[in-house]
C-alpha cells in the first residue's frame, strides 16, 4: 500500500487529467485527491474545487487530507497569458509561492512543477538547446514559469525543500483537449481531421517546435519524481525531449490515414509566440539523471492518436 498522499492542482486540465489517472493506478484512487478551480463530474477519487490563489482553503485540503506529495499543475498557458498577463504572473508565480511557504511548515515530502520551452526566448539557440543557456522568454507564461524555476532552486537550497520540475514541450494526447496554448494545435488538428477532414492551422506551415506525447510525459513525470533525491542535479527544471515537428510534417504524417485530409493556414498571434521559442531540445542531464527516453516519434504518436480517437 502507498504512503504517499497525492494533491493535484489543476486537475481537470490537459496533463492533470491523465497524470491523475497515473498516480490512482499506482498509488490507489483514495491516495489521490483532485483539484481544480472548475468543477469535476468524472473524478475517480476525492476531488475539491480550489482556487489556487485561495491559501486558507489550500492549508484545510493540505491538512485534511494529511497530504504528502504535491503535483502543482494549475497554470495558464503561453496564449491565454497574454490576455491578462498580471493575472498571469499571481496564478504561475504568486500561487507557487504560496504554496511552497505552506510545504515549508507542513510534512510535505516532495512537490512538482512544471515548467516549458515557453521560457527560452529570442535569444535561446533554436536547435539542441542546451539545459544551460540564455533564457528571456518574451510572454508572461514564460516569464512567470522562469521566474518559478529559480524559486525552485531558491527553496531547495535555501530550505531543503525536494522541488522537482520538468520543461515540457508542447503535449499531445487524446484523452483531452488542452486550452490557451500556442502548442495546441496539434491536438487540434486531429480532432479536425476526424471529423471535418481539414483544418485551419494558427501557426504557418515550417513552425518546428518541441512537442512531446502524452504516454511520454506521464512517463517522464514519474521517472523524475520516483528517482532518489541524490540522483538530482537540476533544481530549477529539466529540459526534456520527445520529438520535434512543423504543421505541415503532422499533416503529411495524418494524410497517411485520412488521404483526403487538407491543411489551410492563417498565422495569428500565436505564430509570433512560437517564433521566439526553440526547434529542439537536448535533454542529457534527463536521460543521464533519471534515464529518461522517449518511446514516441511523430509517426508512432499519429498512429496511436487515430487508434484512440477512433474508439
Ligand atoms: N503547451 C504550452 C503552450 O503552448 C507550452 O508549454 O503554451
Amino acid at each position: 500500500m502507498s504512503h504517499e498522499r497525492i494533491l493535484v492542482t489543476g486537475a481537470n486540465g490537459q496533463l492533470g487529467t491523465v497524470l491523475t489517472s497515473a498516480l490512482r493506478a499506482k498509488h490507489g484512487p483514495s491516495n489521490v485527491v483532485a483539484s481544480d478551480i472548475k468543477a469535476s463530474s468524472t473524478s475517480s477519487g476525492p476531488f475539491v474545487m480550489l482556487d489556487i490563489l485561495n491559501i486558507q482553503r489550500l492549508t484545510e485540503v493540505i491538512d485534511d487530507f494529511r497530504i504528502t506529495h504535491i503535483y502543482h499543475l494549475a497554470a495558464i498557458l503561453s496564449a491565454n497569458g497574454e490576455w491578462n498577463p498580471i493575472k498571469t504572473w499571481n496564478v504561475n508565480l504568486n500561487a507557487w509561492i504560496n504554496i511552497l511557504e505552506l510545504v515549508r511548515e507542513k510534512p510535505v515530502k516532495k512537490i512538482f512543477f512544471p515548467s516549458t520551452i515557453g521560457v527560452f526566448g529570442d535569444t535561446t539557440p533554436k536547435s539542441n538547446t542546451p539545459q544551460h543557456t540564455a533564457i528571456d522568454p518574451v510572454t508572461m507564461y514564460g516569464v512567470s514559469k522562469r521566474a518559478g524555476e529559480m524559486i525552485n532552486n531558491y527553496y531547495h537550497h535555501k530550505y531543503k525543500v525536494d522541488i522537482r520540475s520538468i520543461r515540457y514541450p508542447g503535449i499531445i494526447g487524446y484523452q483531452s483537449i488542452p486550452s490557451g496554448g500556442t502548442t495546441d494545435y496539434a491536438v487540434e488538428i486531429f480532432h479536425h481531421a476526424i471529423k471535418e477532414k481539414t483544418y485551419t492551422c494558427f501557426l504557418e506551415a515550417g513552425t518546428t517546435l518541441p512537442m512531446i506525447y502524452i504516454h511520454d510525459a506521464i512517463k517522464a513525470t514519474l521517472l523524475l519524481m520516483d528517482a532518489p533525491a541524490d540522483r538530482i542535479s537540476i533544481r530549477t527544471s529539466y529540459n526534456l525531449s520527445g520529438m520535434s515537428f512543423s504543421p505541415s510534417e503532422i499533416a503529411k504524417e495524418i494524410k497517411k490515414f485520412i488521404p483526403e485530409f487538407e491543411i489551410n493556414y492563417q498565422p495569428d498571434f500565436r505564430q509570433q509566440i512560437a517564433n521566439s521559442w526553440t526547434k529542439s531540445i537536448d535533454d542529457d542531464r534527463a536521460r543521464n539523471d533519471w534515464s529518461w527516453l522517449p518511446d514516441y516519434d511523430l509517426a508512432k504518436m499519429t498512429k496511436d492518436m487515430f487508434e484512440n480517437l477512433s474508439k
